[in-house]
């Protein structure tokens, strides 16, 4: 039987009278790399803010690599890596020095850090800027160093909410590629959220859609087609979260959902 990473059961939480995450199920195998999809507001950030014990679940059973997330924070700690939404990269630190504390704080050997923060950087293409300040990269790069720092200490569990946000396609088929190569060379399980339904039918393994906290649908792409009766995975997305706009977020992932949606509409 595959090894079993990431498992949810009967997750809940509330943040007052708001039910975010409703009663939430799943399993990710070794290896698989697993999309959640779902609009604004459905829960996303929260499911992974509870698997990373950044935010306590209100109720329900969470699994990392084995360890059960409310008792053994310091191993499921050890054994994930996370890009989170919003970029979080310290911006009075040059991008060298914001990666080697990364890989300071996990205790990567310095040797192989040092190779690894050149590989990294390369792959993003910041090795050039590798000596600026952070504050004088423009938001794609800011997000480029994110992801290089969040692959630096090699995860068995990789998180990505929203990775791709803002990204130009050349660096977003990059970092896919990547990761997809991690994901087979080194067995890292993948977890990520993307509002880019293609995004997802290209690289995710299996897909779960999400919506008002509650799963809706899991299966393959072309599994979630033939559930819906529909012929592509954005047909299937819309027929199971519908085509109401989500009144929660004012992001601006939002209006890309809201373009689309409406779009959808007016057929
Ligand atoms: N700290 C918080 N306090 C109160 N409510 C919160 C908090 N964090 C999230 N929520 C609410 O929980 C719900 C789920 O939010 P979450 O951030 O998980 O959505 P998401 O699926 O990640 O959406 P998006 O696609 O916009 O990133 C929303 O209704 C949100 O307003
Ligand atoms: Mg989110």
């Amino acid at each position: 039987m595959p090894e079993i990473m990431i498992e949810a059961k009967h997750l809940v939480k509330k943040f007052g009278d708001v039910t975010a995450v409703n009663d939430v199920n799943f399993a990710v195998k070794k290896g698989e790399i697993f999309a959640f999809l779902g609009p604004n507001g459905a829960g996303k950030s929260t499911t992974i803010k509870m698997l990373t014990t950044l935010l306590k679940p209100t109720s329900g059973k969470l699994q990392l690599n084995g360890y059960d997330v409310a008792k053994d924070k310091d191993n499921v700690r050890k054994s994930f890596g996370i890009i989170f939404q919003d970029p979080s990269v310290d911006d009075e630190l040059t991008a060298y020095e914001n990666m080697q504390l990364h890989g300071d704080m996990y205790g990567i050997e310095r040797t192989v850090l040092k190779k690894r923060i050149e590989e990294l950087m390369k792959l993003v293409e910041l090795w050039e800027r590798s000596k600026f300040q952070v504050k004088t990269f423009s938001g794609g790069m800011k997000r480029r160093l994110e992801i290089a720092r969040g692959l630096l200490h090699h995860p068995k569990v990789l998180f990505l909410d929203e990775p791709t946000l803002g990204l130009d396609t050349q660096t977003r088929n990059l970092m896919w590629n990547y990761i997809k190569q991690l994901s087979d060379k080194e067995g890292t399980t993948i977890f990520f959220t993307t509002h880019y339904l293609e995004e997802a039918e290209q690289v995710a393994d299996r897909i779960a859609f999400i919506d008002h906290g509650q799963i809706v649908a899991t299966g393959t792409s072309k599994e979630l087609e033939k559930q819906t009766d529909t012929k592509s995975l954005e047909e299937a997305y819309l027929k199971l979260t519908g085509s109401g706009l989500r009144d929660e977020d004012n992001s601006g992932t939002n209006d890309r959902m809201r373009l689309r949606n409406r779009a959808r509409g007016s057929r």
